[in-house]
């Protein structure tokens, strides 16, 4: 089953409540948070009371992506905002089954993301106590980047890897209907979408391109 979350770093912050109600009318499954500190990335967004807010204007599954240093200092502060998952990344992490174990208990789900240049065997350890692995197909920091299509073979070994049902494997960067079926292909069954959602006419119609894809 394909999902589409939305991120909303590409939504119009001024309107942000009727971005996220337009995506969820327009079958939107996951709705997409991406937390930057400055350090990890480059840029700055926003935090948890921002997912907080937005908890109650949206029945979504909320994906939270942590690109921060050592994300278990940051995991008290995003333990009560609503997220359903959250999403680590790997080399962001000093002891990666403390940030699984902490969250784990709290009854959030946990993933853990791949920048560009980490390759997909260093998953294998973790597999069985996680529910999400996000790849990376941009480096992250900024949207609206152009899609890496070396990306596709760790796709692949990530798929292979998982062979599972209950770990879903998500795409993040650069992701459109033309990109996403060659994910979707390599083996990818969630699709993040910024700029594609929030900037096109119709991001209904994206929505469901996206979605189609699982039914060629
Ligand atoms: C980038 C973020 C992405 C970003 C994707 O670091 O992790 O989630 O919002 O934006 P687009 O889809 O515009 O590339
Ligand atoms: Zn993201």
């Amino acid at each position: 089953m394909i999902l589409v979350a939305p991120s909303i770093l590409a939504a119009d912050y001024g309107r942000l409540h009727q971005q996220i109600n337009m995506v969820e009318n327009a079958g939107a499954d996951w709705l997409h948070f991406d937390i930057m500190d400055g350090h990890f990335v480059p840029n700055l967004s926003y935090g948890a009371d921002l997912v907080r807010q937005m908890r109650p204007v949206s029945t979504l599954f909320f994906d939270v992506h942590l690109m921060v240093e050592e994300p278990l200092n940051f995991l008290p502060m995003f333990e009560h905002c609503g997220a359903d998952q959250i999403t680590v990344h790997y080399e962001a992490c000093s002891d990666l089954p403390a940030v699984i174990s902490y969250l784990k208990q709290r009854h959030i789900k946990v993933g853990i993301s791949l920048k560009p240049s980490t390759p997909a065997k260093v998953l294998k350890p973790y597999l069985d106590d996680i529910d999400n692995v996000l790849i990376m197909t941009v480096e992250p920091g900024f949207g609206g980047q152009a899609f890496m299509p070396d990306m596709l073979q760790k796709i692949k070994e990530a798929a292979q890897l998982i062979n599972d049902q209950t770990v879903t494997l998500e795409v993040d960067g650069g992701i459109n209907p033309q990109t996403a079926e060659l994910c979707f292909e390599a083996g990818a069954d969630v699709f993040v979408a910024g700029n594609a959602v929030f900037k096109a006419q119709n991001p209904a119609e994206i929505i469901k391109q996206l979605h189609l894809l699982g039914e060629k």
